[in-house]
């Protein structure tokens, strides 16, 4: 008569103590130890590729360079820390509040052991390049980016400017110099997703709609949404326009860019750096008046 109670007791007790258990499991990652025990080992660096290759590069690219969602990660320093412990704790965490997944909530679901994030970690350190040095003038980027070459008609840049394109806020420290050469010279190549919209479930890229409407105006813009019916779109002149697509008398989507090609003759080379330059400078050094 009285085993009952005590067997529920028993159960209760073990069960408790399996939750604290596993709860310390849970939080051991946490206080990680706070150098990697991999640290320059070849060989852990190419299993680290390998579990880079499976969960990040969908995200930061091959070869860690970045890629349409994730920023670069061969570049140093690290925003979010760049100690070992500070990189495991993005790892395991996630950098709340973007695309950045905790550890475990990627596809595979299970997750990384410790010891597979330190070899991710290994991997990134060994791809990882010292801080660029940029040699050209930050004050004249700004100043052609603001001004003559008029980026900011389209982009944002620390709040101000358009929003055509994307905010270009974190584009210096997110994106590989070549990256960022390579959208202002060819635009059309490839086209960007917006590192800002990061929270979206589905990351849109930023592709080009040319409409003629009933009465024969002709818009251009930045394609925002589209369903079966209806077409959302933000024209040159950041008038927002949503369209029965049945009512139109023509629409299209394109993916040639609505960013003008800057070629040498419109955007010569020393322009070119001097803005590659504010874009990265701008961010190391947030606040200050450059
Ligand atoms: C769904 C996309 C996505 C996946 C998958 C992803 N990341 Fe990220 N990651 C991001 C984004 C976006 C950021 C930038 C967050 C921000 O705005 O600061 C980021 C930031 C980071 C940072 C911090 C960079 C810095 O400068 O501080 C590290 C390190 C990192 N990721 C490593 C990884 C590793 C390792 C994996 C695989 C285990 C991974 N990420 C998987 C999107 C992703
Ligand atoms: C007429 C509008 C317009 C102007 C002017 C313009 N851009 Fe763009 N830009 C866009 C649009 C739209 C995109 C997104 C499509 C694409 O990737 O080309 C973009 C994309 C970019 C990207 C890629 C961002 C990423 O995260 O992938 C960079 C970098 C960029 N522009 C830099 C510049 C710079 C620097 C200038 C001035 C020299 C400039 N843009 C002028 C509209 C413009």
């Amino acid at each position: 008569m009285t085993a009952r109670p005590a067997k529920a007791l028993i159960c209760l007790a073990s069960m408790v103590f399996a939750w604290t258990f596993l709860a310390v499991l849970a939080a051991r990652p946490l206080e990680a130890q706070a150098k990697n025990p991999f640290s320059g080992n070849a060989k852990m660096a190419k299993l680290g590729e390998y579990e880079f290759r499976a969960n990040c590069a969908f995200c930061h690219g091959l070869g860690a360079r970045g890629g349409g969602r994730g920023p670069d990660l061969t570049r140093t320093p690290k925003k979010h820390g760049d100690s070992d412990q500070e990189i495991f704790t993005t790892i395991s965490n996630g950098v709340p509040g973007t695309a950045m997944p905790p550890n475990g909530a990627t596809q595979q679901g299970v997750g990384m052991t410790e010891e597979e994030i330190w070899q991710v970690i290994t991997y990134i350190r060994s791809v990882e390049h010292k801080p660029v040095e940029m040699t050209g003038d930050s004050v004249r980027g700004r100043q052609l980016f603001f001004g003559s070459a008029a980026c900011s008609t389209c982009h944002m840049f620390k709040g101000q400017g358009g929003r055509l394109g994307p905010d270009l806020t974190s584009a210096g420290t997110a994106r590989s110099l070549d990256y960022l050469t390579d959208s202002i010279r060819n635009p059309s190549r490839r086209l960007a997703q917006g590192l800002g919209e990061a929270m979206k479930e589905f990351t849109v890229e930023y592709e080009t709609v040319n409409v003629v409407t009933a009465d024969g105006t002709k818009l251009q813009g930045t394609l925002l949404n589209e369903d079966s019916f209806t077409i959302q779109f933000l024209d040159t002149r950041e008038q927002l326009h949503s369209f029965d697509k049945a009512a139109l008398k023509s629409w299209e989507k394109t993916r040639a860019s609505l960013m003008p090609v800057y070629d040498e003759k419109a955007l010569p080379e020393k322009d070119l750096q001097d803005i590659l330059t504010f874009l990265v400078k701008r961010l190391r050094a947030p606040g200050g008046a450059q």
